[in-house]
């Protein structure tokens, strides 16, 4: 599974694979604290408590999706499958990206659930309006808040 996130950042873009390392080091390190505090806590807490910074879905896309999907959107083929967003007809259906995003599909984990309902709208919209996508019917919170678990 971590191997998954690293690998085709570290063949196509050494930076972005920094990025993702660090990110999958953040997301440990909760954990290794949140040992020490299982007796007062419920299990249940252990994953929350990691968001991201980023609010444009600009900046988002960079530190977040781009690792993957790359800088032009255009996706990677090696290690796994990193399917392209350009000209996707799949983002047409607002709620398709916002489901992907929030509840992750296949070898794409669920990234929105490190997010605020307005960071995913926000990334959301930002791939809806970019890469040759023109969908103008932007996503709102509530729209990302109605499909989180
Ligand atoms: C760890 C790698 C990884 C990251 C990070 C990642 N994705 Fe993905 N993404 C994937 C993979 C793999 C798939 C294909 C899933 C499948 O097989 O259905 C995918 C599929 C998608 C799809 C569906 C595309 C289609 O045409 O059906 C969308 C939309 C998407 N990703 C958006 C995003 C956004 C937005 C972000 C950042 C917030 C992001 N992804 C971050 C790996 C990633």
């Amino acid at each position: 599974m971590l191997s998954r996130l690293i690998e085709p950042a570290r063949s196509a873009l050494p930076l972005a694979s920094v990025a993702i390392a660090g990110m999958v080091l953040m997301l440990s390190a909760p954990s290794v604290q949140a040992d020490e505090q299982t007796r007062s806590r419920p299990l249940t807490s252990l994953s929350t408590g990691f968001r991201f910074t980023e609010q444009t879905g600009a900046e988002l896309f960079a530190s977040v999706c781009q690792g993957c999907h790359m800088p032009d959107g255009g996706g990677a083929t090696g290690a796994g499958t990193y399917p392209s967003l350009q000209k996707d007809s799949n983002l047409e259906t607002s709620g398709y990206p916002v489901y992907v995003v929030v509840l992750g599909q296949k070898a794409m984990p669920p990234v929105g659930a490190m997010m605020s309902d307005e960071q995913v709208a926000a990334v959301v919209n930002y791939l809806r309006t970019h890469f040759g996508n023109q969908y103008q019917d932007a996503v709102t919170a509530e729209d990302v808040k109605r499909v989180r678990p």
